[in-house]
């Protein structure tokens, strides 16, 4: 048995979800757009995800829109957003992920936005009164902060956010794929525009994603085409996709408390016995705070070893899948913006470990005596 601890980068299909999609791969194969009974069928179990989704959101069906995933959900309110409502400045943070960052990027460069960014301590954490400043410089700018860094796992506070961007008159847009199905949003509370979720970070499939956008606002498509997403994202649904997602989203929610008590045992547990068993270890971003990290994600720096070269090699012989997220050590080598950003140093061996419901606790004390093993050596 491999143990997975990347579901950062993706979670495993949750077996019931595969079961929801089934029959929309075989017997209920037809075209969402066709009039026919074959048509209707699936058009109306779209709608019943669609309704879904926003009944968990707090929102009205008519504000989720659906993409082929995250990437596209973030591409659509940045680039539609900032167009369709004529904004020239946008702020971010040098941490986003690059579905934000480099679309923010090619709007600068084509010169269509300036582009500013928000200051971040040594762990990642946004000085909230530069946040204010740039916002009170830049009145209606189109501001973009990720809900929870998916490498390092620190949380930013989008509620907080979401009123600073209200009281002068910002479009708030915030990368929620890594809380989508881990946190509660209620989007009644939350003072927002766009949030967006990505079903394989859920236990969903992959390709299905989706957009939500206020009602108060109207944005131009970024994929034009047919009709479909009422105008909004033309090309023939993933019908099978969207089906999953919504399951997906149904499960996570219901066992949301459960499962989060749970993974926060898991990560609190693997954090004590690395802090216990490699002596130099040190933890990325703010992960070590249980309040205001994903407790999904836990990213540690390894002291300075040789094993460090081929680390994650050394681990994936030892059956264990984690992501890398190198610093940068060299120029051909560009490495994490994000660990570079916060100045992980490149001698040193970076590791995300991230967690589902589907880990163990035998898992968690594995790992840690694979890594003891080979640092004491
Ligand atoms: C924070 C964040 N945003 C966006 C994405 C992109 O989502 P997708 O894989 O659905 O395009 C990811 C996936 O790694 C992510 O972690």
């Amino acid at each position: 048995m491999r143990i997975y601890l990347d579901n950062a980068a993706t979670t495993p299909l949750d077996k019931e979800v595969l079961e929801a999609m089934m029959p929309y791969m075989t017997e209920h194969f037809g075209n969402p757009s066709s009039i026919h009974t074959h048509g209707r069928e699936v058009r109306n179990a779209i709608e019943r995800s669609r309704k879904s989704i926003a009944t968990l959101l707090n929102a009205a069906p008519a504000e989720i829109f659906f993409t082929s995933g995250g990437t596209e959900a973030d591409n659509t309110a940045i680039q539609s957003g900032i167009r369709t409502l004529g904004i020239k400045h946008a702020i971010t943070t040098p941490i986003e992920h690059h579905a934000v960052l480099h679309t923010l990027e090619a709007l600068e460069k084509n010169k269509e936005i300036n582009l500013h960014f928000v200051e971040l301590n040594e762990k990642g954490v946004i000085n909230m009164d530069h946040l204010e400043e740039l916002v009170r410089t830049y009145p209606g700018s189109f501001v973009s902060i990720m809900h929870a860094n998916n490498e390092v796992g620190n949380v930013n506070p989008i509620e907080q956010i979401g009123e600073l961007c209200k009281a002068y008159h910002c479009t708030f847009h915030s990368d929620t794929v890594q809380t989508m199905g881990h946190f509660a949003h209620d989007l009644q509370k939350l003072k927002i525009d766009f949030i967006v979720g990505s079903a394989h970070k859920f236990h969903g499939p992959k390709g299905a994603g989706f957009l939500y956008l206020n009602s108060n606002n109207k944005i131009h498509p970024l994929i034009y085409g047919g009709s479909q997403e009422r105008n909004m994202r033309g090309g023939t649904e993933n019908v099978y996709g969207i089906i999953g997602m919504s399951k997906a989203l149904e499960i996570a929610y219901s066992n949301l408390e459960k499962d989060k008590i749970y993974i926060t045992g898991l990560k609190s547990r693997l954090i004590e016995k690395l802090k216990s068993k490699i002596e130099g270890i040190t933890f990325n971003g703010d992960c070590l705070n249980l309040n205001q990290s994903l407790y999904t994600v836990l990213n540690a720096s390894m002291p300075k070893h040789e094993i460090n070269e081929m680390l994650l090699f050394n681990l994936d012989i030892k059956k264990i899948s984690v992501s890398g997220g190198s610093a940068c050590a060299s120029g051909s080598d560009i490495g994490s913006h994000v660990l570079n950003f916060l100045k992980a140093d490149p001698a040193r061996g970076h590791v995300r470990f991230s967690f589902s419901k589907y880990n163990t606790v035998e898992e968690i004390d594995y790992v840690a005596d694979v890594l003891e093993d080979l640092f004491n050596n």
